[in-house]
């Protein structure tokens, strides 16, 4: 068939472990990076593309996922069409790609682990998949610690093999959540029987693959790529970001505050006596009140934060900081948080600081 309609599918789904306490509740791919949830980049990239055929495979969390993205409307030029597919238990990537095989319908696609990122998208690594005689196209990066990916082994340009989070790594070419199929995968997922940890591996998918003589191509990496798995990798990511992207102004700031470097003000964001070095980024009707923020920071949609100081952190919605005397730093601080310190007035500045993991809902107070 021929590779130039092809189909998207975004996995929303799993147990997002690695970063609990946020996701005991949360979908970790809801989790925002530079004020938008880093599934929405995905979207946006497959659209990109011309891919606006997607399904998104999602599980516990999926009234979440579909609060949130909806019907695709919200993302236009061109606008996405949105099929949602239930997965009843995380049972592998490769078991995904097995429930979605209806949707897929045996078009070519593009897989998109919906917890990676991608700085600039993945055009050019489609459009390659769409001209060459590949049956698989794999995306690589070169990574310090291999053994926590799928990781493949290079021969005359294609690939020879791919193993899963192996012990003892033989490159460190670190296989990213970004993958594109044609039809053969849909018989191997039929086959395929589950890995030792119990699930129905890619990596076992793409290896049966290469072990027919298909061709499995790959691309190595040449942009900033993150598996947003982790506390660390999400801070990271949001700096990246916030370091790519304008500075804007929707909201609003008093003339007792200080501003250095890129801000961006959503709609609606006042800041009042207070001192923002950027890059850092204010959600639509989050209020800022004699307080410092950033540098590399994130305060989402619908908080309050006074008297406190925030660098290096990402804050989700509806989340209240106030008197705060400890500078807060490389912490993650989840929605509808309520945090109130005992020190009235400015935070005390950069001498005594605070890292934080708070899940939705957390409640801390100095008594
Ligand atoms: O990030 C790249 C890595 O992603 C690859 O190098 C590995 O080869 C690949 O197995 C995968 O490893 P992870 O351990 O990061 O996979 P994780 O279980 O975190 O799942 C990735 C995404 O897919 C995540 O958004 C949850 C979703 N998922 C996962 C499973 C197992 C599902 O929707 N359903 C599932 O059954």
């Amino acid at each position: 068939m021929a590779k130039d309609k092809l189909k998207g599918l975004i996995l929303s789904g799993g147990k997002g472990e690695r970063l609990r306490p946020f996701t005991y509740l949360g979908a970790k791919q809801l989790v925002p990076i530079a004020n938008k949830p880093v599934l929405f980049y995905a979207i946006e990239d497959l659209l990109a593309c011309g891919i606006t055929d997607i399904g998104i495979v999602v599980g516990d969390t999926r009234h979440q996922v579909e609060a949130a993205v909806g019907d695709g409307s919200r993302f236009s030029a061109p606008r996405a069409s949105i099929t949602y597919i239930q997965q009843d238990a995380p049972l592998g990537i490769a078991h995904a790609v097995k429930v979605a095989a209806d949707f897929l319908a045996g078009q070519p696609f593009v897989l998109y682990l919906g917890d990676n990122f991608v700085l600039g998208g993945i055009a050019p690594f489609v459009q390659r998949f769409q001209s060459d005689s590949s049956n698989c196209q794999l995306l690589l990066d070169r990574v310090d610690n291999p053994q926590s990916f799928g990781v493949a082994e290079l021969l005359d340009g294609r690939v020879a093999r791919v193993v899963e989070k192996p012990t003892q790594p033989s490159s460190d070419l670190a296989v990213i959540g970004v993958y594109m199929f044609d039809r053969h995968v849909f018989e191997v997922v039929e086959q395929l029987r589950p890995s030792p940890r119990g699930e129905l591996e890619i990596t076992d998918t793409i290896q049966y693959l290469i072990d027919q003589g298909l061709a499995v191509h790959a691309s190595v990496l040449d942009r900033f790529w993150i598996d947003t798995g982790k506390m660390d990798d999400i801070l990271e990511a949001n700096a990246v970001v916030l370091d790519a992207l304008p500075a804007s102004n929707q909201g609003s700031i008093d003339s007792a505050s200080r501003v250095t470097g890129k801000v961006i003000l959503q709609r609606g964001a006042l800041v009042a006596n207070s001192i923002l070095r950027g890059p850092l980024i204010i959600g639509e009707e989050t209020r800022i009140a004699d307080s410092e923020i950033g540098p590399y920071t994130s305060i989402y949609h619908h908080c309050q934060v006074r008297g406190s100081s925030i660098a290096g952190s990402v804050v989700m919605e509806q989340t209240t900081i106030e008197d705060v005397s400890y500078r807060i730093e490389g912490s993650l601080i989840g929605r509808y948080v309520d945090l109130r310190g005992d020190s009235a007035g400015r935070p005390e500045g950069e001498s005594r600081r605070l890292a934080l993991t708070l899940g939705d809902h957390s409640q801390i107070k100095a008594l």
